[in-house]
């Protein structure tokens, strides 16, 4: 077995390095554009010249809002990317592993959405992300795409680090109750996927339960005070989307349904306030040693 985690250098793929690492997998990384993955004949030698066995895509055009104004490069680097690892595995015999979103739903549901569940994306990350997901599959079979959601890890501007650097610097904060989905530790899904190296179709990979980001801010309020950051942060408003207008509609409601992946791992994820005190305490033991993530 040979891994070759491209994006390396990204929040989900520093998680991977660590992880494989500390397994003692035989794996390569690719950082950056030293891959470019919208480059078909430099992913395909790659693959061939290196005998990767698996791929595991964490590279992908992240940005939500500046994908409306950049719908190209959305989706050359998130559905002609993907196609092009699916060509090189087909033609070099190495399984693809593939991250999606929850943002291929559009969040008129009030249930918890299954794999089977038709998608609809409000913006164009979203549909970038479905185009990859529908490339992939239509490509090659040894294909295991995990949907996953609200991501944090280290290192990476995510959620949780954000709030923890605005509650350090300002008294008050107001936060959007009305868009609902479940947290999800970088940690936890890399463990989850390397169980699913070689499985096939889509899955969904969320920490337990569902929140909204106010709710989410307050227990991230509630940890950091008692892990002792310095924080400054006085109050927590709930506001509506409405009154935080960004240039990507998000679904309001786009929470992942993991019972497949629950029953395949014979276990359920555990809760993100459970992986989010893990987060924090790293975060906390960092920011005290000056540390910088490698
Ligand atoms: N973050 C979330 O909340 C979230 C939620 C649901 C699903 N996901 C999915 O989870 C996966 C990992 O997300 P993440 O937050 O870890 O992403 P990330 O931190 O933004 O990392 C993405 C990586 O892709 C690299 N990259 C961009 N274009 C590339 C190209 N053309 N060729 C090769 N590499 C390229 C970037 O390199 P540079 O830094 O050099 O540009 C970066 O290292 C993605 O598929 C994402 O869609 C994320």
């Amino acid at each position: 077995m040979k891994i070759w985690i491209c994006g390396a250098n990204g929040m989900l793929g520093s998680h991977f390095k660590r992880l494989l690492a500390q397994h003692q997998l035989n794996f390569i990384t690719t950082i950056g554009r030293q891959i470019d993955i919208t480059k078909l004949d430099d992913v395909s030698d790659f693959v061939r010249i290196q005998k990767i066995t698996h791929i595991i895509n964490c590279a992908a055009y992240t940005h939500v809002d500046k994908a409306e104004t950049e719908e190209k490069q959305a989706y050359l680097v998130n559905a002609m990317g993907p196609h092009h690892l699916a060509v090189a595995g087909r033609r070099h015999g190495a399984r693809v592993i593939h991250f999606s979103t929850d943002y291929v739903f559009d969040g008129k549901g009030r249930t918890p959405y299954a794999e089977e569940h038709p998608c609809a994306p409000l913006g164009a990350y979203g549909m970038s992300k479905l185009a990859g997901e529908m490339k992939l599959l239509n490509e090659y079979q040894k294909v295991c795409i995990m949907r996953t959601s609200w991501l944090f890890g280290f290192p990476g501007k995510n959620f949780v680090e954000t709030m923890i650097r605005l509650m350090t610097e300002k008294e008050q904060l107001r936060i959007v109750t009305d868009q609902v989905g479940r947290p999800t530790y970088c940690q936890d899904l890399a463990e989850a996927t390397l169980d699913l190296l070689n499985e096939e179709g889509i899955f969904h990979f969320a920490n337990t339960a569902e929140t909204n980001w106010y709710h989410f801010a307050k227990e991230i309020q509630r940890q950091a005070h008692a892990l002792e950051f310095p924080l400054k942060i006085q109050s927590i408003e709930p506001i509506t989307s409405q009154e935080y207008p960004t240039p990507a509609k998000r679904p309001s409601y786009s929470t992942l349904d993991t019972k497949k992946i629950e029953q395949r791992l014979g276990k359920k994820p555990r809760t993100w306030q459970e992986a989010l005190q893990d987060y924090l305490v790293q975060l906390r033991q960092n920011q005290n040693q000056g540390v910088a993530y490698a």
